[in-house]
């Protein structure tokens, strides 16, 4: 069985005093957690992550990459420099980049192939708004976002990790139901099948308001392989109780 992966999407939270207080919560709490946990946080903040997290199992993430190798991007960060932080998870194509940053299918699959080639993993959200659900294209939107990367990335597919996150349940609150999650990731898990005999492999994680009274529930679903965390990754014993529910 492959081990399930907690990753925290700080968001654009955090600051020198408070991230320290957070992440040495967490390691005093944690012990060697039977899954993968990983921390994505702003990119000021990676070199001081880099160096709370040293010698821990947990993983190092960022929030978004720049599609482009280098140059003249004002505002950008690149795969590279990513990289010379220990980076090990790059999110990308986040509902919130999607929205208040008019990022597209095409953009998001050419950033998770800059992440490959940066030797990172990146976490591919898809997920419908609260209009795209009531008009029942829910998988039409999933399986549209989710195969631009597929496109893109060929065989290497088999190297991403998927976030499936329904965008009306994105800081409000309101999670999925175990049964309404549990269909897309199965949808996704067989639209990857349908692209990689490595499919198998591919982590397949839930997020919007993935607390610590409904992770439990969420996690012991066959197809949803761990949760991309945002509000609850903030408070330490509430990622701690996620990070317990996954093991
Ligand atoms: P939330 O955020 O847990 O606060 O809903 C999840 C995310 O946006 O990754």
């Amino acid at each position: 069985m492959k081990k399930k992966l907690i990753a925290g999407n700080w968001k654009m939270n955090g600051s020198l005093a408070a991230n320290e207080t957070l992440v040495n919560g967490l390691l005093a709490g944690m012990g060697v957690p039977a899954c993968q946990v990983a921390l994505c946080v702003p990119s000021v903040y990676l070199a001081q992550c880099q160096g709370l997290l040293a010698g821990s199992t947990m993983a190092l993430g960022a929030q978004d990459l720049s599609q482009y190798e280098i140059g003249a991007f004002t505002g950008e960060i690149s795969g590279a420099m990513l990289q010379e932080f220990g980076v090990r998870y790059c999110i990308v194509g986040h509902s919130e980049r999607r929205q208040y940053h008019f990022e597209t299918d095409a953009l998001v699959a050419a950033k998770a192939q800059r992440a490959l080639a940066c030797g990172m993993t990146p976490v591919v959200c898809v997920g419908e708004t609260l209009a795209e659900r009531e008009a029942g294209r829910t998988e039409e939107v999933v399986k549209r976002q989710l195969a631009a990367v597929i496109h893109a990335n060929g065989h290497c597919i088999s190297e991403v990790v998927v976030a499936y996150e329904p965008v009306w349940a994105i800081g409000t609150g309101k999670t999925a139901s175990v049964e309404q999650a549990q269909q897309v990731h199965a949808v996704l898990r067989q639209q990857l099948q349908a692209a990689s005999n490595q499919a198998g492999r591919i982590p397949i994680i839930y997020g919007g308001s993935m607390n610590a009274a409904n992770s439990a529930d969420l996690l012991a679903q066959p197809d949803i392989d761990g949760g991309l965390v945002g509000g609850a990754a903030l408070k330490v014993a509430d990622f701690l109780s996620i990070i317990a529910s996954a093991c």
